[in-house]
């Protein structure tokens, strides 16, 4: 008989939870994109970023990067961007006097070009974005800009 109640109560409440269940599944992900848990997902997450994130600034890169960055860009002002495809095999650059890493290259396009906080150099958000860049750059020699080593003599 008791038993017999338990179940009843299980089933009266069984649906009501049930629903409420549903509902934090289908709201979590809204609170905030779950992590990447893959290298693609990685290179996804950084995409959304470039399309989507204005850091909270005035704009997004694919103001200025178009076509997620493939395509050639142009600024507001109109002066033309090269495509973004090959760009991170470009880094680091010397320019102006001072070395110039892809990292310090998205910091000042989220500072300097659309006024927004730049992700910290050690958050997900930031490795999302150079991850989506190097993707981005895939195939393409790298470092071609840097001198040429050689091994130190062993011995
Ligand atoms: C308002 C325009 C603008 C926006 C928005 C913008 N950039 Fe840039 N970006 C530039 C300009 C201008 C340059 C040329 C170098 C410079 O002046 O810093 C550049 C250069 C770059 C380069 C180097 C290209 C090369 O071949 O040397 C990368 C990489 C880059 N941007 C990434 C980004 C990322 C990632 C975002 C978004 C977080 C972004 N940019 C948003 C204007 C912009």
């Amino acid at each position: 008989m008791s038993i017999r109640r338990f179940r009843l109560g299980a089933s009266r409440f069984g649906a009501p939870l049930a629903a409420a269940l549903a509902l934090c599944a289908f709201a979590l992900p809204a609170l905030g994109a779950p992590a990447p848990d893959s290298l693609q997902a990685a290179v996804q997450a950084g995409a959304h970023a470039f399309a989507n994130d204005s850091f909270g600034g005035h704009s997004t890169c694919i103001a200025c990067h178009s076509n997620g960055g493939f395509g050639p860009g142009k600024t507001p002002s109109g002066m033309a961007l090269p495509s973004l495809q090959g760009a991170a095999a470009r880094f680091p650059q010397w320019r102006g006097g001072k070395l110039v890493t892809l990292q310090m290259q998205v910091t000042r396009c989220i500072r300097g070009a659309f006024g927004g906080t730049p992700p910290a150099p050690d958050s997900a958000r930031m490795a999302e974005l150079l991850t989506y860049l190097t993707a981005l750059s895939r195939g393409v020699p790298m470092g071609q800009q840097l001198p040429e080593l050689k091994a130190p003599a062993s011995h």
